[in-house]
């Protein structure tokens, strides 16, 4: 059994386990090649073998393991299974693992997931995260379930092609060398970059760099902190490069940046050692200059069991072009929607997004024109399936309304400020 290894990667803005500073490194162009986007190697092989391929790991059983199972499938498959389900998944590692390949629990259970037919729709759903790590963990991290499952958008995904714009430099993002040990699960690791150069640039394009993609989940690379943050980049599964038809955002000497990783070793390999990030391509400071408009709001309440909205609008005080925009919201996200009142009364759809998962954020096309008095209106739906009051906040428990837009011209995005 072999297949494509897709990482998974969400976005949020989490509690971060570690901070430390990242290097920064120019490298030449013959050096900025695609890194490995890790496609496993399949054995066509013979079946006949008695030793199978994968064998999930024994040692995250209790840790891992054990706890999601009792959580989400043992209502059903518990020790006297129930409600029609054939056969228990809490007795333990060796009656999981037990059998010849293809006919072991975990074999089922592996398929289950990633058709999505169990825990039967219903009941209660894995979070995508423990959902991760549990296909991670039954394929021994050679399955990853497509984040973009169920996610439908009226805008296409921003992408931007191969190839750097001609006359740039690359300046590579990325942490020293991380050790991720086998029993490390949902690390969030921040590493700040500042004095990126030394007079102001042009950052063209953003791409991502992806070292080890057995355990690398997502990437963030922002500016600011806190409920002043502003996404420059995100990396999903999937996500390609941005880059701007001409100029590109203003970088200075004193930015100050943060790149975020979020680590899940859901197999358990035992030798990953990632150096994942972002790589810029820097041009003179010339041509158009864009902003990144960040219209959000942080009152949010969504009750246990419910679903609520978020609204935020505000009024255009100039006439600005949106090229792309990031829609962003958490774990519990479901649907959002950003339009343009127009002053005459009608009403242009910039986006809108049914079935959001959080590891699926991308910038969207959004060219449209927006004039001095036209009204933006933001609508960010939530649908919360936990016993507690979700509110606004920048914990991966809390939840986000946010839209990072690209505009011309850069003076643009100072508009629709505040948290309200
Ligand atoms: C609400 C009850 C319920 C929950 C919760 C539930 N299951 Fe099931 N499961 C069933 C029933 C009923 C069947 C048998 C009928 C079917 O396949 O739909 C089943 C079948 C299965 C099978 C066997 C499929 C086969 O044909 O061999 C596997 C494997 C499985 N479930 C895994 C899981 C896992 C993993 C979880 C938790 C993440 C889970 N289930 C949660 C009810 C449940």
């Amino acid at each position: 059994m072999s297949r494509y290894l897709i990482t998974p990667l969400f976005l949020l803005l989490a509690a971060c386990a570690s901070d430390s500073d990242g290097t920064k490194r120019l490298v030449d162009m013959e050096d900025a090649g695609t890194e490995d986007m890790s496609t496993q190697d399949t054995s066509t092989g013979d079946t006949s073998t008695t030793e199978p391929d994968c064998v999930p790991v024994e040692s995250q059983y209790d840790t891992v393991v054990s706890p999601i199972l009792n959580q989400y499938c043992a209502e059903c498959h518990g020790a006297e299974p129930a409600f029609g389900a054939p056969y228990s998944l809490v007795d333990g590692y060796a009656d999981l693992v037990d059998g010849p390949e293809g006919e072991r629990k975990v074999d089922a259970m592996l398929s289950e997931l990633m058709e999505r037919t169990m825990p039967p729709a219903f009941s209660q759903q894995l979070p995508h995260n423990q959902l991760d790590t549990l296909v991670g963990w039954v394929s021994c991290g050679l399955e990853h379930p497509d984040p973009s499952d169920g996610l439908e958008a009226n805008r296409d995904v921003w992408d931007t092609g191969d190839t750097p714009p001609a006359g740039t430099e690359p300046l590579e993002i990325r942490p020293d060398p991380q050790t991720i040990g086998p029993n490390v699960i949902d690390d969030y690791r921040n590493f700040n970059f500042s004095n990126l150069v030394t007079e102001d640039r042009f950052v063209r394009r953003i791409e991502p760099i992806i070292d080890d993609s057995r355990v690398l989940h997502h990437i963030t690379f922002t500016t600011g902190s806190g409920l002043d943050v502003t996404y420059w980049y995100a990396w999903a599964p999937g996500t390609g490069a941005i880059e701007f038809p001409d100029g590109g955002m203003r970088i200075g000497p004193n930015d100050s940046f943060t790149l975020q990783i979020h680590y899940n070793n859901g197999a358990g390999v035992p030798d990953a050692v990632d150096t994942s990030g972002v790589r810029l391509y820097l041009g003179d400071a010339i041509g158009t200059e864009y902003g990144m408009m960040s219209p959000t709001t942080f009152s949010i309440m969504v009750p246990p069991e419910s679903t609520a909205t978020a609204t935020k609008t505000c009024t255009a005080t100039m006439d600005f072009d949106i090229i792309a925009g990031f829609p962003h919201m958490h774990e519990i996200g479901s649907t959002f929607t950003h339009d343009v009142l127009r002053q005459d009364g009608s009403v242009e759809n910039l986006i809108t997004l049914t079935g959001w998962n959080f590891e699926a954020q991308y910038f969207y096309e959004m060219p449209v024109r927006v004039n001095a008095g036209d009204q933006l209106r933001m609508v960010c739906g939530y649908d919360n399936p936990t016993n507690r009051m979700v509110t606004g906040g920048q914990n991966t428990s809390d939840e986000m309304c946010f839209d990072f837009m690209i505009v011309v011209p850069a003076e643009a995005a100072t508009q629709c400020g505040g948290i309200f």
